[in-house]
C-alpha cells in the first residue's frame, strides 16, 4: 500500500542530498553558530560541536532518514510502523517544527529586509538605532515575515520533486559559492584579520562550561535539522537507490563546512572593522542575535560601496539558507495533513502557512520589542522561549527516541538477543538498511553510545542552564514546563485521535 511513488518523491540521490542540506544549512549555521562560538570560547566550542556532529549527529541522521525511507510515509505513520505505541514521537515531530517556523520566519523576514536594503540605506541601517526602530516597529517585521513565509509556501506547493528538489538544486550551489567568495574576500581584508582569526581559532575552555557543551549538542541537532520530523519526512521521499550512509555523511560535511566558513568570514571581517570588538565590554554585539543583524551591517557599511555588494550577497545567501530550511519545517506538517486528511497539497500548505503566520505576529512583536517590550512569556522573549524549548529540550529528546526506535525496536527477538548489537546489525540489514562496512559500528552507536551521550549531556546541560538563567533573573523551570506541556499535548492527541486509525502514507498524495 505504501510503495515507493516516484511521482511524489525525490527524482535523484543528489536532489535528495541537496534538499536535506538545504534544510540543514540555515540561520543555525550563519547566525547561531558564529554567535555561540563567540559566547562559548571560540575554537573550544567549535571542537565540541564537531565531536557532537561525529558521534551523535551522523548516527541520528542515518536513523532518521532510514526511519522515513522504510515507511514511505509521514512521521506519525513512520513511527507507528515500527510500533503502534510509538506514534506519539511522530506527532511531536510535527509539533516541534511548526513551533520553530513561528520564530524562524520572523528572522527570515528581517533577513529579506536587510537584503533589500543593502544598496539603499546601508549606512543608515547600520547604526543601531535604525536597526532597533525597524525591529520594534509593529508593522514592518510582520510584513516581511509574510513575504518570507509566502516564498517558502509557493515552493512547497510545487511538490517534492518540482518544488523542493528543484529549488534546492539551484539555491544550494549558489549559497555555497557565495559563502566561499565572501570568506575569501574577508580573509584578504588585511588589517585586523589576524585578530579575528585569533578570536575564532584560539580555544578558551574556561568559557565553555556544561552549558557550552549542551549548547554545542543542541546546535548540532538544530543545525543538522535532527530530532524532529525533517529527515524522516525527506527520507520518506527516497527509494532504495539512495545510499543512506553516504548521503547522511555528505549532508553533515556540507552543513559543518558552511558553518565553519561562515565563521571565518564573519570573525575576520569584524576584526578588520574593529579588533577591539573582541575585548570584554567593547559594547559590540557578538554573542547574541545582534551579531548578524547589528554588527555585520556596521562592518559592511565600513567597507564603502563594495561593502554594499558584499552586504547584498551576504543577506541574499542568508535568505536562501533560511528559505530552504523553513521549507523543510513546513513540509513535515504539510505531508501529514495531505496524507491523513486527504487534502490537496496547495490547500494544506496554505492552511498551515496561515496558521504559522498568525502565531508569528506576537513573536515578531516580542523579539523586536514592539509595544515597549511588553510581550513576553514568563519573562522570556518569545523567540528565546520557543527556541530553548525546542533546541535545548525537545530536539535532543526527539533524536534520542529516533535512535532508540531504530536501535531497539525494529529488531524482533527476545530482550537478551537484542542486547547484542551484532544481532541488531543483522536485523537492520535484513530490514533494508545497508551500510556496508560501517554497519556494525552504526549498530553499536545507535543502540548504546549515541543515546547515552545525548542523555548525559542533556541532564548535566539542563542543570547548567538553570544557573545560566538564574544569573539573568530568569527561571529555566518555565522552559522545562513548556516542553513538558507540549510533549503531553502531543502524546495525548496521538493516543486519543490517531493511534487506532489509519494515518496515511506517501502513496495517498494524489
Ligand atoms: N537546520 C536549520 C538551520 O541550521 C534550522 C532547522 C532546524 C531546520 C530544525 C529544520 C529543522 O538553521
Amino acid at each position: 500500500m505504501c510503495e515507493v511513488k516516484k511521482k511524489n518523491g525525490f527524482a535523484s540521490g543528489i536532489g535528495f542530498v541537496l534538499a536535506a542540506a538545504g534544510s540543514a544549512v540555515g540561520l543555525g549555521n550563519l547566525w547561531g553558530f558564529p554567535y555561540k562560538t563567540a559566547a562559548y570560547g571560540g575554537a573550544a566550542f567549535v571542537l565540541v560541536y564537531i565531536l557532537c556532529v561525529l558521534f551523535i549527529g551522523i548516527v541520528a541522521m542515518i536513523a532518521e532518514i532510514y526511519l522515513g525511507r522504510r515507511s514511505q510515509s509521514n512521521t506519525i505513520t513512520a513511527f507507528k510502523k515500527v510500533n503502534k505505541n510509538m506514534g506519539w514521537a511522530g506527532m511531536l515531530a510535527i509539533i516541534i517544527p511548526t513551533f520553530i517556523i513561528c520564530y524562524y520566519s520572523v528572522l527570515g523576514g528581517w533577513t529579506v529586509r536587510f537584503t533589500v536594503n543593502s544598496f539603499q540605506w546601508n549606512e543608515a541601517f547600520s547604526n543601531s538605532n535604525s536597526f532597533g526602530s525597524f525591529i520594534s516597529n509593529p508593522y514592518m517585521p510582520v510584513i516581511f515575515t509574510v513575504i518570507f513565509l509566502a516564498m517558502s509556501a509557493i515552493i512547497i506547493m510545487g511538490g517534492v520533486k518540482d518544488g523542493i528538489e528543484k529549488a534546492s538544486k539551484i539555491l544550494m550551489p549558489a549559497l555555497f559559492i557565495i559563502v566561499v567568495l565572501i570568506a575569501i574576500y574577508a580573509l584578504c581584508l588585511g588589517e585586523g584579520v589576524a585578530e579575528g582569526l585569533n578570536f575564532y581559532l584560539n580555544p578558551d575552555f574556561s568559557k565553555l562550561g556544561f552549558e557550552g557543551v549542551l549548547a554545542a549538542m543542541g546546535q548540532a541537532f538544530y543545525s543538522l535539522s535532527l530530532g524532529m520530523g525533517i529527515m524522516i519526512a525527506y527520507g520518506s521521499y527516497t527509494g532504495k537507490e539512495i545510499k543512506i550512509g553516504k548521503s547522511a555523511i555528505l549532508v553533515c560535511i556540507f552543513d559543518t563546512l558552511v558553518a565553519l566558513i561562515a565563521g571565518l568570514a564573519i570573525f575576520t571581517s569584524i576584526g578588520h572593522f574593529n579588533p577591539n570588538a573582541f575585548k570584554e565590554g567593547s559594547g559590540v554585539a557578538l554573542k547574541s542575535v545582534g551579531l548578524m543583524y547589528q554588527t555585520l551591517p556596521q562592518v559592511f557599511a565600513s567597507l564603502g560601496w563594495f561593502g554594499k555588494i558584499v552586504s547584498f550577497l551576504f543577506f541574499a545567501m542568508v535568505t536562501i539558507a533560511a528559505l530552504t530550511s523553513v521549507i523543510s519545517l513546513l513540509e513535515v506538517a504539510t505531508q501529514f495533513v495531505i496524507q491523513k486528511f486527504k487534502v490537496k497539497r496547495k490547500k494544506a500548505t496554505l492552511i498551515l502557512a496561515l496558521f504559522c503566520f498568525a502565531v508569528s505576529i506576537p513573536v515578531a512583536w516580542s523579539v523586536g520589542g514592539a509595544f515597549n517590550g511588553k510581550i513576553t512569556l514568563f519573562g522570556f522573549d518569545m523567540l528565546t522561549f520557543f527556541d530553548e524549548i525546542t533546541n535545548t529540550v525537545l530536539m535532543p529528546v526527539g533524536a534520542c527516541v529516533s535512535c532508540i526506535v531504530i536501535g531497539w525496536l525494529v529488531e524482533k527477538g527476545t530482550f537478551k538477543q537484542r542486547l547484542n548489537p551484532f544481532n541488531t546489525y543483522r536485523a537492520l540489514e535484513q530490514d533494508g538498511l545497508a551500510l556496508g562496512k560501517v554497519g556494525k559500528l552504526f549498530a553499536i552507536m545507535v543502540k548504546y553510545v549515541t543515546p547515552l551521550l545525548i542523555l548525559l549531556l542533556e541532564v548535566f546541560g539542563i542543570i547548567a542552564k538553570f544557573n545560566e538563567y538564574f544569573a539573568l533573573n530568569l527561571n529555566f523551570v518555565w522552559i522545562l514546563a513548556g516542553a513538558i506541556v507540549l510533549m503531553a499535548v502531543g502524546v495525548t492527541v496521538y493516543f486519543v485521535f490517531f493511534r487506532n486509525v489509519e494515518t496515511g502514507c506517501n502513496a495517498d498524495e494524489t
